[in-house]
């Protein structure tokens, strides 16, 4: 092991399923010995790791998405960048900036075809590279097709997706982005964060009545990241022809109803629902990285984000807890070292 990399490292793991909300007592911490490189692999020093409401599904021993989910005792995953500290391979060099999946621990020990270097100089900081960007862009673009002109509706906008969503739907020249969240301080931060033109806390009353009001004419897109009575209201308020974009279903996650579809009134304006699922292939990602790029550059976006935790892998469970009471905006970060 190079002398600067210290023979152990700090990690998460989960030790029971959660039988409802999620709580501290299912993750432990560990120290472990780091193991030493072996031919072809790298000691990566873990920065930053993403968060998502995934993680919740992900802590079901059966659950029918599309990813590994986390086994009780083992190394756990989840996107993160990080520094090379040490290589055997001539690929990889110290220094080199990888984004990888080996989170939740403070060094990763790996094969080389791990971990993806990033352009170190594209971004500001290095968290730059775990946006939600690929998401927001397959389900604004390739799916709902925004255009200029649209009217659009994003339920979950706060989310780490729906943030983002929302600024490529502006980007693209709609005429009207308009988001739901879970309180009033949320509302503020996707009007001067965000660049959402409106926002509306589902809490306060009827959806259907307060999106008809902010959008009279009717939605021509929705970014649906809820499901559930969201996604009844936005289809009520559909404009004839609007396109949907089936993102995720934060309500269901959450344990609430399934929506429930009106057929007969949505077949006649002939209306498009589109679920999609983003698997980010290396040119979706480094297409986005490169748009993303450019847009801040032009003051045309923002990266809406919060640090959920900043002390280290120690505050990774607590993070998540915070993360799944809904406290954050924008994509949950933790700080990893
Ligand atoms: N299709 C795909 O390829 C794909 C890829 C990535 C993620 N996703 C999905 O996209 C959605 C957003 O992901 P994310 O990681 O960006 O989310 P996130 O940042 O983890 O979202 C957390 C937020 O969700 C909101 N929320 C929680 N429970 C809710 C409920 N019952 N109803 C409405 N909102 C609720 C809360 O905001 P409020 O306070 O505003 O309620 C909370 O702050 C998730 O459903 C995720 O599974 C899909």
């Amino acid at each position: 092991m190079a002398s600067d990399v210290p023979g152990k490292s700090k990690e998460v793991r989960l030790v029971s399923y959660p039988t409802d909300e999620v709580t501290l007592d299912n993750f432990e911490v560990v120290e472990t010995a780091l193991a030493e490189p072996g031919e072809g692999q790298v000691v990566v020093r873990n920065h930053w790791m993403s968060l998502g409401t995934v993680y919740r599904d992900q802590m079901r021993p059966a659950t029918n998405i599309p990813i590994p989910v986390f086994q009780l005792g083992q190394q756990m995953w989840g996107r993160t960048i990080g520094t090379v500290v040490e290589s055997t391979v001539p690929s990889l060099v110290e220094g080199d900036l990888v984004e990888h999946f080996n989170g939740w621990r403070e060094y990763a020990v790996g094969y080389a075809g791990e971990f993806t270097k990033r352009a170190r100089e594209l971004f500001p900081s290095p968290e730059y590279f775990l946006s939600n960007g690929p998401t927001a862009w397959r389900g604004m673009v390739d799916t709902a097709g925004v255009q200029e002109g649209d009217v659009v509706f994003v339920s979950g906008a706060t989310t780490g997706v729906g943030c983002l969503a929302g600024h490529i739907a502006k980007a693209r020249g709609a005429r009207m982005v308009i988001g739901s969240t879970g309180s009033p301080d949320k509302i503020d931060f996707l009007r001067k964060e965000a660049g959402y033109d409106a926002a509306f806390d589902y809490h306060a009353g009827s959806v259907a009545e307060m999106l008809r009001d902010l959008a009279p004419e009717g939605i021509t897109v929705c970014f649906d990241n809820v499901g559930g009575n969201q996604l009844e209201a936005a289809l009520q308020v559909a404009a004839p022809g609007a396109r949907f974009a089936l993102c995720g279903s934060l309500s269901a996650q959450h344990g609430e109803n399934a929506p429930r579809l009106d057929l007969q009134g949505l077949i006649p304006r002939e209306l498009s629902l589109k679920g999609f699922a983003t698997l980010h292939t290396p040119d979706q990602i480094n297409d986005w990285n490169t748009q993303f790029s450019t847009w801040l550059s032009e003051d045309r976006v923002s990266y809406p984000r919060t640090v959920a935790a900043e002390e280290g892998v120690a505050g990774l469970p607590q993070a998540v807890v915070d993360l799944l009471a809904g406290r954050f905006s924008g994509t949950a970060l933790a700080k990893l070292s």
